[in-house]
């Protein structure tokens, strides 16, 4: 590889041209693509010699759990992201652990979307942003029925400011972070993206219906000029990175399966309680499809890339974002117990209300256009969700 064809770059991704050339010796941190190499010179210069500009991705909601995880699988793909979190699910230090993956710095600006002033300027500062990955919402499907009116004044609010922004801008490629729930209870199992959206079940799962729509609509639209977008629909993302930097960070009782599950082998909750178990499954739990955050994360690179690279046949495309398998909450608890060797306190209690009994994917879809497949079974994603959990402890 010859290096001076490459643009070497600081750790804020400046071009570094005014810096001492590049020596033999320097550490190899990673390779993120096949034409990058990212060297780690000194403590504070990190050269990147590429042979292509970087694309810089705004990645909404970076400091959370989803988004963190696909900023690091962005960055070791080659994109530069740049974050805006306004911190209210999440913590700061997320940023720093973030560049303890990947050993790139990460931009981050903290703001609420929800504020079209601020949203416009953050964008008329930023016109080179060539892709918008937006996960800034709130999820918790009990708060949503107990206060939609925050559910619908955040979630909508910011995606509209989005949406304005990018037009001002030519940004033209949205990856819009969605959910399974909009297919309620299917009536046909695996769930493709050609089933039926039914009527949401909380204002949580309304919000995502209505954002879809809302994208869709502008997105056919006179007023809208060559935006595109993937409405990625997630089933359940659990686990965390190998490295157990970075995870899920539920701030107060988590509402999630998953943390509530390894919290309570900490000993940080008493009990998980396991919502119904009369269902018509084989365990009588009821059943998901779990899928884990690492997998999630790399299809959104899969995602991005196909839209930045022309290679869409619409401009709205959706796709199911799923393992194809589905496993009940016994399933679930029983593949921790094995990994950890730790017996969990559980016991049965009422169904919770506006659960499915029942839903796992179709991915065939992703796995064909996308050439993405999720990789790792519920073991794998038990074993780092614990990993993750015990780090916390420290
Ligand atoms: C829900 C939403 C999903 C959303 C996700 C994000 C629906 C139908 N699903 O997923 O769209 O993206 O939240 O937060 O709205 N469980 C217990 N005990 C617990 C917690 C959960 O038994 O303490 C059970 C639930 O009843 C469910 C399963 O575990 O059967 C998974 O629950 P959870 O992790 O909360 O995810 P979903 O409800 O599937």
């Amino acid at each position: 590889m010859i290096f001076s064809d490459f643009l070497p770059r600081t750790l804020n991704g400046e071009a570094a041209e005014n810096q001492p050339p590049f020596r033999d010796g320097a550490k190899l941190i990673f390779s993120g693509c096949e034409k990058c190499v990212f060297l780690d010179r000194t403590q504070t210069l990190l050269y990147t010699f590429c042979n292509r500009k970087f694309m810089k991705i705004l990645v909404t909601g970076g400091m959370g759990y989803i988004g963190s995880h696909t900023a690091v699988a962005l960055q070791e793909h080659g994109y530069e992201v740049v974050m805006v979190d306004n911190l209210s699910n999440s913590r700061r230090e997320v940023q720093e652990n973030i560049f303890r993956i990947t050993g790139k710095a990460i931009a981050l600006e903290v703001f609420d979307l929800c504020n079209a002033d601020r949203t416009r300027a953050f964008f008329s500062a930023h016109k080179d942003i060539e892709g918008v990955i937006h996960f800034a919402a709130h999820k918790a499907v009990g708060e949503s029925v107990a206060n939609p009116m925050k559910y619908y004044g955040n979630n909508l609010i910011s995606l509209m400011n989005i949406l304005r922004g990018m037009d001002n801008t030519g940004s033209s490629t949205l990856v819009f972070s969605s959910s399974c729930t909009v297919y309620g209870q299917p009536e046909e199992l695996p769930v493709s993206e050609e089933a039926p959206v039914q009527k949401a079940l909380s204002p949580y799962g309304n919000t995502k219906q209505i954002s879809e729509e809302m994208i869709t609509d502008h997105i056919h639209s006179e007023a809208c000029d060559g935006m595109r977008a993937v409405l990625l629909r997630y089933f359940n993302p659990i686990g965390a990175h190998d490295s157990a930097h970075i995870g899920e960070l539920p701030l107060g009782v988590p509402d999630n399966l998953v943390p509530y599950i390894t919290q309570t082998a900490a000993g940080k909750r008493d009990q998980l309680k396991v919502f119904g178990n009369d269902y018509n499954t084989h365990d009588g739990t009821a059943i998901r499809d779990y899928i884990h955050v690492m997998d999630l994360a790399h299809a959104h690179v899969k995602a991005l890339d196909r839209m930045l690279q022309g290679k869409h046949k619409d401009p709205v495309e959706i796709f199911n974002l799923g393992t194809g398998t589905g496993y009940s909450v016994m399933d679930v608890i029983k593949a921790f117990e094995k990994v950890t060797g730790k017996p969990l306190n559980y016991a049965f209690a009422p169904r919770r209300p506006g659960d499915v009994e029942k839903v796992w994917a179709n991915p065939e879809k992703a796995n064909k256009i996308l050439q993405w497949k999720a990789k790792q079974n519920l073991e794998q994603m038990m074993r780092s969700a614990w990993k993750w959990e015990m780090s916390l402890k420290k």
